[in-house]
């Protein structure tokens, strides 16, 4: 048996294999509420097979939505929006996980395919961005944040854990963190971005501290016996990896003392043009180091698209969870793929029960 296909357990969830689809913006939600779109497209992606599905990033407060269009849970309208959506994932027999999130100083931009750029600051869609210090990202998101106040921190803080509290009331049973990818909480880890010299910036101590808090906080609301996880990333590839390791690997393990139970290791994203080594499943080795030196289990993505590759991060015990983005964007049936071309006999590895069930009653296919 396929170790890609084997189930995977955490806290009262099992997965059916261990196929993740990370969280991927859709940008077609309407003042943060999703729609038949999210039902439609979500419920795809569960019918073809991924053990999990991680909703994409839902801004935890209007100025963290990356576009106008982003979805969100900053409302209770929003909130009930996403019951179908839930229900769509469970039908498909995945299990339904969403990422929470602030943009920060990469908020309000344009969609990908309308420029992907910062939304011009007298364009009536145009907010105010929010950041650890009044820092812009570069040159193809110019906008200059303002730095965050005592209060602003509190606020956001806050946001992240009503939209834990509305992410469960939905069916949601694994939530995600966004920590990484140079929005708000990254940002606030990142000397790149974050020049406080209050109690939130300069020290190592003092940049992780948001985002424990901001974890401590979500722990109190967040039901015990589900997945509480966090993608961060570890890793920025400009020049200073070893130190920047170290530290992300220190701030892995508080994140455990304080409750975590995955990590989505992943990249900063933090600066602009930096130097990264793609490569099919080149976080795989990364992942790994992160996971023997914290001892928790975690996922990555990025360029995990021959079920071959991503059999052998599993079977080397490199990652728990493989996370597929795009090939499962380009085939939401590349787990049942997958499951073929590595000889899986388990139908219920990749179809809800009833299919499952049928097809080995008149054995059809492979199964
Ligand atoms: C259309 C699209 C939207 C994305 N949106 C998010 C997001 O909301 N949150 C996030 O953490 N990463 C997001 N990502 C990154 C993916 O989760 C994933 O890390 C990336 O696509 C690399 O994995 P892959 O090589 O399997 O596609 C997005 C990627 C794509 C292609």
């Amino acid at each position: 048996m396929a170790a890609l296909f084997e189930p995977f357990k955490l806290k009262d969830v099992t997965l059916r294999n261990r196929i993740a689809i990370p969280p991927m913006c859709q940008y077609m939600a309407t003042e943060g509420v999703v729609n038949d779109w999210h039902i439609g497209h979500y419920g795809a992606l569960a019918r073809g097979g991924a053990g999990l599905i991680v909703v994409e990033a839902t801004a935890v407060a209007p100025e963290g939505r990356i576009t106008p269009k982003c979805a969100g849970l900053w409302s209770d309208e929003q909130a009930k929006a996403f019951i179908p959506v839930v229900k769509a994932i469970k039908d498909g027999g995945a299990v339904p996980g969403i990422q929470i999130a602030h943009a920060g100083r990469k908020a309000n931009a344009n969609r990908p395919w309308e420029g992907d750029d910062h939304i011009a600051e007298d364009d009536p869609r145009a907010w105010q961005t929010l950041a650890p210090s009044a820092i812009p990202f570069g040159k193809h998101l110019p906008r200059t944040p303002r730095a965050m106040t005592a209060e602003d921190i509190a606020r956001v803080r806050q946001s992240f854990v009503d939209a834990a509290r509305r992410a469960y009331e939905a069916g949601f049973e694994w939530i995600e963190l966004h920590f990484a990818h140079g929005y708000l909480a990254q940002s606030f880890f990142s000397e790149h971005s974050n020049q406080r010299t209050d109690m939130y910036g300069g020290s190592f101590d003092n940049r992780s501290r948001f985002l424990l808090e901001t974890l401590a906080a979500v722990r109190q609301v967040w039901p015990a016996h589900l997945p509480l996880t966090a993608r961060f990333g570890v890793i920025e590839f400009d020049g200073k990896d070893e130190q920047t390791l170290a530290e992300s690997i220190e701030l892995a393990r508080r994140f455990k003392s304080s409750g975590l139970d995955l990590l989505s290791v992943s990249i900063g994203f933090t600066i602009p043009d930096t130097n990264i080594p793609w490569g099919p499943g080149f976080m795989a080795p990364i992942a790994e180091q992160v996971r023997k030196a914290v001892d928790i289990p975690v996922t990555s993505a990025w360029g995990f698209e021959s079920p071959e590759v991503a059999e052998r991060a599993v079977k080397e015990k490199q990652l728990d969870i493989v996370s597929v983005g795009r090939a499962l964007l380009a085939n939401p049936h590349w787990p049942y793929a997958a499951a073929r071309a590595l000889n899986v006999d388990k139908a219920a590895r990749v179809l809800p029960a009833p299919y499952a069930r049928w097809l080995e009653r008149y054995n059809l296919g492979q199964f």
